[in-house]
């Protein structure tokens, strides 16, 4: 733990204080039932990274109607229906020393029944091409609406607090993006018209669940496409998301469609690749700010924090092929960590509707 004095500084984050600075990134595991309700697997998933020690785990991408979701066996939040298994996800996390935090999600263009603030089509493959619906003004109201009740269930539910999906190229990152957004009405057009839409989330998320509750923003702060969001936007962006009331950003850069590109392919597999754009928000902030990406191992998460660039770090796939990180890197073992091979079976799997598993469970699995 000398070592890593940085990481085990608590860190308050609009009402709440974590113990330490790691965090869990949200990760879609194809682990809830076909119903969209929580299963019994997910609960020991989730349970056990609490009780290993992390400070606080943003529970994966869930669906705030049902026609906005993007794959099969997501948690859906779109009716209180849900809220009773969700409770008792959210409270084995908090019994196991964690917060828990539920992220809401739309798909938009990606979403089973696609729309989209236009009709663009995507560039995935020539086989998952889409031209999503463009939404109306009503339905615009409605998502706006949807997803602040999505947040007043998970508050119901006994949830610390919501993450708003912001990044990887779902509905909001439709919105703010001048690539996909073409609208010529009040949301579409200048930066002020395509912010409309997150921003106006952000208040009916605000007006469904108070002003003390935890409200985060996965944030993408740049598209890394040419006729992409920018830089300079996202910087504009994480200032007006403070200004509206959002407690942490979690950055996330990029979107599948520029993770596709051969030089950010090469890019991403580098141990930390984000951090030097997470610092460049952080800059603009004075909230806290998680940096993502490929934070491999506690020394590098360590340099992060004691180097500025975030407040925090969020890692998917490093607890997911060792769910004793933390506890390893507390009891001075962390030359014990099973790493992530970045080999992408975990989401290959999810792609094809089939449970998350990892590469590396049978070295971590013995690996004390
Ligand atoms: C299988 C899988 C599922 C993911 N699901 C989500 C998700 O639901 N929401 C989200 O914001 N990011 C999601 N991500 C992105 C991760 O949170 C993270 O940003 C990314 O994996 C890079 O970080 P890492 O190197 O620590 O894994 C997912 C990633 C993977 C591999």
């Amino acid at each position: 733990m000398e070592t890593f004095k940085a990481l085990f500084r608590p860190l308050k984050i609009g009402s709440l204080t974590l113990k330490n600075r790691i965090t869990l990134a949200p990760m879609f595991l194809c682990y809830a039932n076909p119903d969209g309700t929580v299963s019994e697997k997910m609960i020991e998933f989730y349970a056990r990274r609490a009780k290993a020690g992390v400070s606080l785990l943003v529970i994966e991408a869930s669906a705030i109607d049902a026609k906005g979701a993007g794959f099969s066996r997501m948690i859906r939040v779109d009716d209180d229906s849900f809220i009773s298994g969700l409770g008792r996800l959210a409270g084995a996390i908090k019994d196991a020393g964690g917060y828990a935090i539920l992220q809401i999600y739309h798909g938009g263009r990606y979403a089973l029944q696609p729309a989209a603030p236009s009709p663009v089509e995507t560039y995935l493959t020539p086989e998952t091409k889409i031209i999503p619906k463009e939404m109306t003004r009503d339905e615009i109201k409605d998502v706006r609406n949807k997803f602040g009740e999505a947040a007043k269930r998970a508050k119901k539910a006994g949830f610390d607090g919501i993450e708003l999906h912001g990044a990887t190229g779902y509905l909001l990152v439709q919105f703010i993006s001048p690539r996909t957004n073409k609208r010529t009405d009040e949301y579409g057009g200048s930066l002020e018209n395509r912010m409309r839409f997150p921003l106006e989330i952000v208040a009916s998320v605000r007006k469904h669940v108070g002003k003390d509750y935890l409200v985060g923003y996965r944030f993408m702060p740049d598209e890394w496409l040419s006729d992409g969001f920018t830089l300079n936007d996202g910087k504009i962006f994480a200032r007006r998301l403070e200004k509206a009331g959002v407690d942490y950003l979690s950055c996330n850069t990029g979107t599948y469609e520029s993770w596709a590109l051969p030089e950010i392919m090469k890019l991403s597999s580098k141990p930390g690749y984000q951090a030097g754009i997470t610092h460049e928000i952080k800059w603009e902030v004075k909230i806290p700010v998680f940096a993502n990406g490929r934070i491999t191992t506690p020394e590098l998460a360590e340099e992060i924090i004691t180097g500025g660039k975030a407040d925090a770090v969020a890692l998917a796939r490093p607890l997911f092929a060792d769910p004793e990180f933390v506890r390893k890197t507390i009891e001075g073992r962390a030359d014990r960590i099973v790493k992530c091979m970045n080999d992408f079976i975990c989401m290959r799997n999810t792609m094809h509707g089939m449970d998350a598993i990892c590469s590396q469970w049978k070295k971590s699995e013995s690996s004390d």
